[in-house]
């Protein structure tokens, strides 16, 4: 997505050759234009798949998520890293490791909103290892609902997560991936920007 891969050029911040700081338009400052290319991009390519529900994770998915769900008129499912007090009913939980921050969060949805006949659609920020997405694969998995792919903002590609979820059969799209960040600079993968 071009206009996503300039902002990043522009905007983004290579912190090493891990870590891209995206605090000025995505995951603290946002830039709801851009969201909303963002949410109708990822529908466009989902749009005719069935999707009943698109589903997160709290914090940084929410902004892309709620562009999509409300692109393609269904809720938006934010799975909580926290279980609130409201929260009193039965849950479908994962565990989530994250070699980035090196600890394990628990995830948690609320039995109720996630049913059997419910067709999802998976939207985080970042690609890194993968643990996110896969959890919350899981957890859709338990409600006996079905993955419609996992749409991703801005995939590592030099980090596992990619070929991790591809190689368990799920569709991924990612709006940017990114090859490198040696020197300072961003270099994106050339070939297909999705697949
Ligand atoms: P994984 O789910 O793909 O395995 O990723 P990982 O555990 O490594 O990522 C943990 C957290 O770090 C996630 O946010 C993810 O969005 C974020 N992250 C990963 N790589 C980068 C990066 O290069 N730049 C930035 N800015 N963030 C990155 P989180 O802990 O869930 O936080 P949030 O959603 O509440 O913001």
């Amino acid at each position: 997505m071009r206009e996503l891969m300039k902002k990043i050029v522009e905007e983004g911040k290579v912190l090493s050759e891990h870590v891209l700081k995206v605090d000025r338009f995505l995951n603290h400052q946002v830039d709801p234009q851009l969201m909303k290319k963002i949410g109708e991009t990822f529908a466009n390519a989902f749009r005719h798949e069935g999707i009943t529900k698109v589903l997160t994770l709290e914090s940084s998915g929410i902004s892309p998520a709620l562009m999509t769900a409300y692109e393609l008129g269904v809720p938006l499912l934010v799975a909580r890293k926290r279980k609130p007090v409201t929260l009193s009913e039965d849950v479908y939980t994962a565990k989530v490791y994250s070699f980035t921050k090196q600890e394990e969060t628990e995830i948690f949805v609320s039995q109720s909103l996630l049913r059997r006949q419910d067709h999802v659609l998976i939207i985080d920020d970042f690609l890194a290892n993968g643990q996110a997405a896969l959890g919350l694969t899981n957890i859709v998995q338990q409600s006996g609902a079905s993955v419609a792919g996992i749409g991703i903002v801005i995939e590592k590609a030099f980090q596992d997560g990619g070929q991790l979820l591809r190689s368990r059969g799920f569709r991924v799209m990612s709006l940017a991936r990114i090859a490198s960040m040696r020197d300072g600079k961003v270099q994106f993968v050339k070939e297909v920007m999705y697949q």
